[in-house]
C-alpha cells in the first residue's frame, strides 16, 4: 500500500467555496490512482480553507506527472463555481509537489494540473507529458484566438463579451460587484443634482466645483486652485498623466518662427533663446501627429482639433514654463504665436487647445494603445503559446491578471463607438486614426524607458519624478527578470530551441506590431539578453507605465478646465478677441462635464481586490530559487517605496503614481 497526502487550498476570494463533490485522480510514471472523492467529515472546500485528504494506491505511482481534478454537481442546487487555488501532493517517498491552479471551475469541468518544477517544452521526457503538453497548447489556441479590431491597430482577443471569457482569466465576482457599485453611486449622485444629460453651458468656472461632493483628492483640489498657472501647466508635462511627449529642443522647427523678441521677456535676464537651447533648457511639444485628422461633428458642424506646437522653458527656479504656443503646423496670420504676455483669456485658450489634443493623445495612444492594447497582445500570445508549466508563463501570467477582461468589457463601455471616449473632439473614428498613426511610428526603444528618456534628451531636466522613479523601477524589474530568465536559460542555445518562446514573440511581432520591421521590435529571440530586455519591457509596461498614465486621471482630469477631451468653439485666430465668456462657451456643457468626471472617477478608483507590483499571492513556482528571487524583488521595491515616500514628504506637489505600493501588478482598470 502507498499513501498520498493531498492538501487542497480553496481561494479566499468572495464566493470561492463550493458544496459540489470534488474527485481527484493521480497519474504517475508507473500508473494511476483510483478516481477518489475528497470528502472529510463536515464542510469541505469552504472559502479560504485548506483540506487534507489521503489517496491510497496499491503501490507507488513513481514520478508524479499529472493531477486530474473533477467537479461534479451536488443535486438540486444551481451553479456553484469553485475558486481552486492549488493542491500540494506529498508522495509516499516524502516529496511535496505543488500543482498550481488558481482559477474558477464550473460544474462538470475537469482540470489536469501540471506540477513540480517549471519545464520548457524541449525538456519534457515522459511520453504522457509530451502528449499532454501538445494537447494543452492546441486547446489553448482554440480557446484564445486573434481578432482584428480595426485595420492598422494591434489585434485583440476574439471574445466580444467579457462574460464569455474562459474562467481562468475572468474577474473575481467581488471586483465586478464593486465596479458596478461605484457606477451606481456616481450615477445616483449626479442624477440627484439633475446634471446628467444637461445641455446647459456653465455660467461660471466656480459652478463647475459643484459636481461631486464625496470624491476629492488632495491633487484634484490643488489642480482646481492652480490650473491657470503656467508653472502647473508645464509641471504636468513632466509629472502629470502624460509624461512621454515633450522633447529637448536644440533648434526651432522652421514652421514655428518664434523670435528672440517674443520670448525674451520670459527668460532669465541676460540670456537668449539660443543660449538657453544650447544649455538644454528649452523643450518642445510638437503635436504634428494630430494634423489633418477629421474631428467628429457636433450639431452638424465639425469640432476642432489643433496640431499645435508648445515651447517650454526650464527657468532658473527649476520650473518648466510654457513660453510660446502656435496652434497649427503652418505659420500664418490666422495662426499667431500666443505668448504669456497676451490677454489672459487668449493665453488660456491657447493652452487649453494644446491640452485638449494632449488629452486625446494621452487616452488613445499612451494609455489605451501603448498599455492596454499592447498588454492584450502580450497576454493572448502567452495564453496561446506557453504551457502552464513553462517558466515564462509562471513569470508573466500574474502580470496579465484581468487584462483581457477589462479590455473586452472596456471596448463596449469606454472606447467602443458609443463609449465615453467617443464624445471627445476627435470622436471614435478620429481616435482610431490617431492610434493608427501612432502605432506606425512606435518603436521598441520608445517603450523602453531608459532609451525613451535619452532619445527625448530629458536625462538631466530637474524635478522629473516620472523619470527618476520610473528608471529605478525599470532597473529593479530588470534585475528580477534577469535572475529568473538566466536561471531557466543558462545559454543562448536554450533560447533558440524553445519553440514556445519563439512562437510567443513571433505572434507579438505579427499581431501587435503588425510585422513592422522598422519598429525595431524583435520577431524572434537569439540571446538570453534579448529575452531579458523584452520581458522587462513587458512587465514595466503593464505595471509602471500603466500606473503613470492611469492613476492620476482623477487628479488632473476631474477639474475639467485644466484639461478637457472636448472643446466646442474653434481655436482663436487673432489676439484680443476673447473673454471669460469665450472660455465658458468653448468648454464642455454641464452634462458632458459630468460624464467625463464620472469616467475619470471610475478609472482611478481603488478596489479591494488589488495585487501590488511584485507581490505574487498565487504560488506558481515550486523551486526555491525563483521564490528567493521574488523575495529579493519585493525587498528592493519596498526599499524604493520608503525612499519615494520620504522624497514626497518634502515636495509641495508629491509624485505618488510610481510609488511601488501604489502600482498594480497588472492592468485591471
Ligand atoms: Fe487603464
Amino acid at each position: 500500500m502507498a499513501e498520498y497526502k493531498i492538501e487542497v487550498t480553496t481561494g479566499d476570494k468572495q464566493y470561492a467555496g463550493t458544496w459540489d463533490h470534488i474527485y481527484v485522480t493521480l497519474f504517475g510514471a508507473n500508473g494511476q490512482s483510483e478516481r477518489t472523492e475528497l470528502d472529510n467529515y463536515g464542510f469541505d472546500f469552504s472559502t479560504g480553507t485548506i483540506g487534507i485528504y489521503t489517496i491510497k494506491t496499491s503501490s507507488s505511482l513513481g514520478k508524479l506527472l499529472l493531477v486530474k481534478v473533477e467537479k461534479d454537481p451536488l443535486l438540486f442546487l444551481s451553479e456553484d463555481e469553485w475558486y481552486f487555488s492549488k493542491v500540494v501532493v506529498t508522495t509516499p517517498e516524502g516529496e511535496a509537489i505543488l500543482f498550481p491552479c488558481y482559477r474558477w471551475i464550473s460544474r462538470g469541468e475537469l482540470v489536469e494540473l501540471r506540477g513540480g518544477k517549471a519545464m520548457k517544452g524541449f525538456e519534457e521526457d515522459h511520453p504522457l507529458l509530451i502528449d499532454h503538453r501538445k494537447k494543452e497548447l492546441t486547446h489553448k489556441k482554440s480557446l484564445y484566438q486573434w481578432k482584428i479590431m480595426a485595420e492598422g491597430l494591434p489585434h485583440i482577443n476574439h471574445s466580444d463579451n467579457a462574460s464569455e471569457l474562459p474562467a481562468e482569466i475572468r474577474y473575481s465576482k467581488s471586483k465586478s460587484t464593486e465596479a458596478d457599485n461605484t457606477k451606481t453611486i456616481i450615477g445616483l449622485e449626479l442624477k440627484l443634482k439633475g446634471l446628467v444629460g444637461s445641455n446647459e453651458k456653465w455660467e461660471s468656472i466656480e459652478d463647475i466645483k459643484k459636481i461631486f461632493w464625496c470624491k476629492k483628492t488632495t491633487m484634484s483640489e490643488y489642480v482646481s486652485e492652480h490650473w491657470k498657472e503656467d508653472n502647473i501647466y508645464g509641471f504636468q508635462f513632466l509629472n502629470g498623466v502624460n509624461p512621454n511627449v515633450i522633447k529637448r529642443c536644440s533648434e526651432l522647427p522652421p514652421n514655428f518662427p518664434v523670435t528672440e523678441e517674443m520670448v525674451k521677456p520670459f527668460l532669465a535676464e541676460g540670456t537668449s533663446p539660443q543660449k538657453e537651447m544650447e544649455k538644454g533648457n528649452i523643450f518642445l511639444y510638437d503635436q504634428k501627429k494630430m494634423d489633418g485628422i477629421t474631428p467628429r461633428t457636433y450639431n452638424g458642424e465639425p469640432l476642432h482639433v489643433t496640431a499645435g506646437l508648445c515651447l517650454l522653458y526650464m527657468n532658473p527656479e527649476n520650473k518648466l514654463m510654457p513660453i510660446a504656443i502656435q496652434l497649427h503646423q503652418q505659420p500664418s496670420e490666422q495662426n499667431p504665436i500666443f505668448l504669456p504676455s497676451d490677454p489672459e483669456t487668449d493665453w488660456l485658450l491657447a493652452k487649453m487647445f494644446i491640452k485638449n489634443a494632449d488629452s486625446m493623445d494621452h487616452q488613445a495612444v499612451q494609455h489605451l494603445m501603448n498599455t492596454h492594447f499592447l498588454a492584450e497582445v502580450y497576454t493572448v500570445a502567452a495564453l496561446r503559446n506557453f504551457s502552464v508549466i513553462h517558466p515564462l508563463y509562471k513569470l508573466l501570467i500574474p502580470h496579465f491578471r484581468y487584462t483581457l477582461y477589462v479590455n473586452t468589457a472596456g471596448r463596449k463601455t469606454l472606447f467602443g463607438p458609443e463609449g465615453a471616449l467617443s464624445i471627445s473632439s476627435l470622436g471614435y473614428d478620429g481616435l482610431f486614426e490617431l492610434m493608427r498613426r501612432a502605432l506606425s511610428e512606435t518603436t521598441y526603444s520608445s517603450l523602453c524607458l531608459p532609451e525613451n528618456i535619452t532619445a527625448r534628451g530629458l536625462e538631466s531636466i530637474p524635478n522629473f519624478y516620472y523619470r527618476d522613479d520610473g528608471l529605478k523601477l525599470w532597473n529593479i524589474i530588470n534585475s528580477f527578470v534577469k535572475a529568473v530568465v538566466e536561471y531557466y536559460y543558462p545559454s543562448d542555445s536554450e533560447v533558440c530551441k524553445d519553440t514556445e518562446l519563439q512562437d510567443w514573440i513571433s505572434e507579438i511581432f505579427t499581431h501587435g506590431f503588425l510585422g513592422n520591421k522598422a519598429s525595431g521590435f524583435p520577431a524572434e529571440f537569439h540571446t538570453v539578453e534579448e529575452v531579458i530586455k523584452f520581458i522587462t519591457m513587458v512587465i514595466f509596461t503593464v505595471t509602471v507605465q500603466h500606473a503613470a498614465v492611469n492613476n492620476g486621471q482623477y487628479d488632473y482630469y476631474s477639474w475639467m478646465p485644466n484639461v478637457s477631451l472636448l472643446l466646442h468653439k474653434p481655436p482663436p485666430t487673432t489676439k484680443g478677441q476673447s473673454s471669460m465668456r469665450t472660455i465658458l462657451e468653448t468648454l464642455p456643457d454641464v452634462g458632458e462635464t459630468v460624464s467625463f468626471a464620472a469616467l475619470t472617477w471610475l478609472l482611478s478608483d481603488k478596489y479591494t481586490d488589488v495585487v501590488p507590483l511584485g507581490s505574487y499571492p498565487e504560488e506558481r513556482f515550486d523551486e526555491p530559487a525563483p521564490k528567493q528571487m521574488i523575495k529579493e524583488f519585493q525587498a528592493e521595491l519596498s526599499f524604493l517605496s520608503e525612499a519615494i515616500t520620504l522624497r514626497n514628504s518634502q515636495l509641495e506637489v508629491p509624485y505618488t503614481y510610481l510609488n511601488p505600493a501604489e502600482i498594480e501588478n497588472s492592468i485591471t482598470i
